[in-house]
């Protein structure tokens, strides 16, 4: 049976543990970007109208071309920001908007899904054209000059930061994960946390477009 001291150690041992735990969630609560509440079941966010998401970008698509935001304008924007290195939540999240998209049906026809890398130095011309074809045949992948990239996440809010990892010559990069949904007009409708549902996000979508 351990000895007194040692229960007060370990008391000790479990405070610093709580304390750092708090301390860190606090810090990553306080990281993050934009102040969001969930509404109802759906993963889909509401953000106050003070808020402002979205603004213009010029980028470079798959295909090499330059592009604007306004190349969409009359159509709604499906939008997220992510990698192609990235191992499980970026493959993922586009692969819920390409089911949502196929949800709607010919409804998607209104619809311009955005792949927008937070990693132009891996994620090049080249590499973008192979990797959205994993996905819907109408996603259009875009990246661009750093400062391009820079400017259009920080218009959506989007965090990004390269993490080093000393076991691999591969880096990761933490990114915040948000699918935006950009009305005709280009200005921001609502975005949905990852991990949403694909036919709750064609079901939002759609209450959307029948505005
Ligand atoms: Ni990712």
């Amino acid at each position: 049976m351990p000895s007194r001291p040692s229960y007060l150690l370990i008391g000790a041992l479990l405070t610093a543990l709580v304390a750092i735990a708090l301390i860190s969630w606090t810090a990553w609560e306080m990281s993050r970007p934009v102040p969001v509440v969930q509404f109802g079941g759906v993963r889909s966010v509401a953000v106050a109208p003070s808020v402002q998401i979205g603004g213009p970008f010029t980028l470079t698509d798959h295909t090499g071309q330059t592009v604007t935001d306004e190349a969409w304008r009359g159509k709604f924007m499906l939008i997220y920001f992510g990698y192609g290195f990235c191992p499980d939540v970026c493959p993922t999240e586009l692969q819920i908007m390409s089911s949502a998209l196929d949800v709607l049906e010919d409804d998607a026809e209104r619809i311009q899904p955005l792949f927008i890398t937070v990693d132009p130095e891996r994620d090049t011309v080249e590499f973008m054209a192979d990797y959205v074809s994993n996905f819907h045949p109408s996603m259009i992948g875009l990246t661009g000059q750093t400062a391009a990239i820079q400017a259009a996440a920080a218009a959506y809010r989007v965090y990004f930061k390269k993490v080093e990892d000393d076991s691999s010559a591969e880096y990761l990069v933490d990114h915040t994960s948000f699918v935006y949904l950009m009305g005709p007009d280009g200005k921001f409708l609502t975005m949905f946390r990852a991990g949403a549902e694909p036919q709750d996000m064609a079901r939002t979508v759609a209450s959307y477009m029948g505005q």
